[in-house]
């Protein structure tokens, strides 16, 4: 499969809000290898990938795919027919539904802040994404819902005695209208309101003419799971979330770039202090019997001057190596000059940083990652 035949699409309100080159998509099946090759054409930082099925077997792959990568969240999907349910009055009497307009978006943006700081999404698992520009995020996205203005999308706000206590954000396609987004204010809850913006929706969509409703949440969600449940809806789906941290043009501070030439004499160096004369290293002719164009140096040279500058130059002297995860992507050869790139992915309160290595050949083609986790000790921390 060539990188442009790959399925996932830019997600540009992401990567303006994260700062990173972030792709989407949802995915029948995975191949490890495309995908790697997909997110190093793209220079891609970040890839949120939507999976259906157990996830055992598409774990293999993104291990394949070798960049970092986590499981961020489990989202279920429930539907119902609109066409045989009978809708149900409300359970709280004196509540008001109001059409969000632009000049209640506002009041929107406040509900979802109250209600969503303490919320735990896919973002959330993701440590490179902080957590207020998540929260920014899901007030920009119900808000969007509330302009009036977006074709097939609605919000609705809920008054009680004078309060805006709940909110109910909506889309629909075709036949089939979406429960995006809904809430209930903290000191509102415990009172079925959650139930009666479900039932309000549900009648509205009807009485609208469509004929099929869903709803999706993180399977954690107990809470609405069970309100869904008892008004009508049947578990219908479930897509499990992965994050690659690809990282390949993110940085938090100012990259650190330098060249390094691959020399004979660091490569007989190299083979005395580890031992490792396997011929590919030192004798054309047996590299070339194994269809390389000829002797290779040792990868581990790379990392090693990786480690050098780490040590020496940024973040300098006091940084302590905690953990790796290399992808050797093409070899380097003797006599070439190869070319370091540094980022930092991420920087902790406690000294524990997250860096970068992208080596290239003279060409542009990278023949390295190197993912490295740093500790730094206080000295070099103050730098
Ligand atoms: C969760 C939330 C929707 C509940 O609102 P609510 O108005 O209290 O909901 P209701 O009273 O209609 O019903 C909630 C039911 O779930 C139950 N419930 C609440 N927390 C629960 C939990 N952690 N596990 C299982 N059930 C739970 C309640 O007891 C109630 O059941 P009951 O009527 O049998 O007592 C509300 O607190 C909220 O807005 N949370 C954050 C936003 C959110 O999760 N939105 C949905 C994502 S789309």
């Amino acid at each position: 499969m060539s990188p442009s035949a790959f399925s996932l699409s830019p997600a540009p309100l992401e990567g303006h809000r994260f700062g990173m080159k972030v792709f989407r998509g949802t995915l029948e099946t995975l191949d490890g290898k495309a995908l790697r090759a997909f997110l190093l054409d793209q220079e891609a930082d970040l890839a949120i990938i939507r999976t259906p099925g157990d996830g055992q077997t598409v774990a293999t792959q993104f291990e394949r795919a070798g960049f970092p990568f986590l499981h961020a969240d489990v989202l279920v999907y429930y539907e119902m027919d609109l066409t045989t349910f009978e809708p149900k009055s409300l359970r709280n009497p004196g509540l008001e539904f109001v059409l969000c307009g632009k000049s209640l978006q506002p009041e929107l943006s406040k509900l979802v802040e109250t209600i969503f700081s303490g919320y735990r999404n896919h973002y959330n698992a993701n440590p490179f994404l902080p957590a207020d520009r998540i929260l920014e995020g899901f007030q920009e996205w119900a808000v969007e819902y509330g302009s009036g203005e977006v074709p097939d999308r609605c919000a609705w706000l809920v008054r009680r005695d004078g309060q805006w206590v709940a909110f109910a954000t909506c889309s629909e396609a075709g036949n089939t209208c979406e429960g995006v987004l809904y809430g209930v204010h903290p000191d509102h809850a415990g009172g079925g309101l959650y139930s009666d913006l479900i039932r309000f929706t549900q009648a509205h969509y009807k009485a609208k003419g469509l004929s099929t409703m869903k709803v999706s949440t993180q399977i954690h969600n107990l809470a609405v799971q069970k309100v869904w449940s008892r008004e009508g809806f049947t578990l219908s789906q479930c897509l499990h979330t992965w994050h690659v941290n690809s990282m390949l043009t993110y940085t938090q501070r100012p990259v650190v770039e330098q060249e390094f030439l691959v020399d004979d004499a660091a490569i007989q160096a190299y083979g005395q202090a580890s031992g490792d004369f396997n011929p590919i290293h030192f004798d054309d002719g047996a590299a070339m019997k194994l269809g390389l164009p000829g002797r290779i140096a040792h990868g581990l040279l790379a990392t090693g001057w990786i480690s050098k500058v780490l040590g020496m130059e940024f973040p300098g002297p006091g940084t302590l190596f905690q953990g790796y995860r290399y992808l050797f992507l093409a070899p380097m050869f003797p006599s070439h000059t190869y070319h370091l790139r540094l980022s930092t992915l991420h920087v902790d309160r406690r000294g524990a940083w997250k860096c970068l290595g992208k080596i290239t050949d003279q060409d542009g083609t990278t023949v390295l990652l190197a993912y490295l986790d740093l500790m730094l000790r206080a000295s070099a921390a103050q730098d």
